[in-house]
């Protein structure tokens, strides 16, 4: 009997263990696919403020998903231009529109995107015990890169708030630093 009792415990161990494991492995994000880099034609690839071209012959991960969004999701803070001829290439997706780097602009990484539900709402982004309040207007895809349409950049990695100078200085990171940041974010 008691033998019974606690093979029957067992077994129902078992299955909350695998279950379990299912869940949380059905939650975490992994690649999508893969892309092989080609080499941007002359004049292609606008490398301004460090902005990485496609290397030929190079192996690129894509995403479709990021990280799960928390009050605090860590991420990393990258540069770009959402002004007309900068390195974000066309207007931004949520308004078709070009926006001032003066003003505090973002791009999330397709998964944080989220096919367009953040578009024009605003996130909290914070680092060095200092916050910024930012609008999204643009995609920064995971899903694609290295070709004309993405200026020859490779894919987003998944966990990427690309962001307008404004940002930056709001952060208060020296300009020598600007590029390259640990922060977190939480919609606003
Ligand atoms: C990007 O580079 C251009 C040209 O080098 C420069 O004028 C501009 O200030 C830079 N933008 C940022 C945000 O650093
Ligand atoms: C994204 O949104 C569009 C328009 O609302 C919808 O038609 C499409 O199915 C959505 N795609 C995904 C992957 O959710
Ligand atoms: C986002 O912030 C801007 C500037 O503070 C504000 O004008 C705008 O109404 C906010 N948008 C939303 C959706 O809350």
């Amino acid at each position: 009997m008691n033998a019974c009792i606690s093979t029957a415990s067992l077994v129902v161990l078992l299955i909350m263990i695998s279950a379990n494991r299912l869940c949380c492995e059905a939650q975490q994000c992994r690649p999508s696919g893969r892309i092989i880099g080609k080499k941007p034609p002359a004049g292609e690839c606008n490398q301004e403020n460090d902005s990485e071209c496609c290397v030929e012959g190079k192996t690129y991960t894509t995403y479709k998903c990021s990280p799960a969004v928390s009050s605090n999701t860590k991420a990393e803070l990258t540069l770009n231009s959402f002004e007309k001829g900068g390195d974000g290439g066309g207007p931004s997706a949520c308004d078709n529109k070009y926006h001032s780097d003066d003003t505090p602009v973002v791009a999330l990484s397709t998964g944080w995107f989220n096919n367009m539900s953040r578009c024009l709402h605003n996130v909290t982004i914070t680092a060095n015990g200092k916050s910024v309040v930012a609008m999204v207007v643009d995609e920064c895809d995971s899903t694609m890169g290295c070709d004309q349409d993405h200026d020859f950049q490779p894919p987003c990695p998944n966990n990427i708030v690309d962001a307008s100078k404004a940002v930056w200085k709001a952060l208060g990171v020296p300009h020598s630093q600007w590029g390259g940041l640990q922060i977190t974010w939480a919609d606003a």
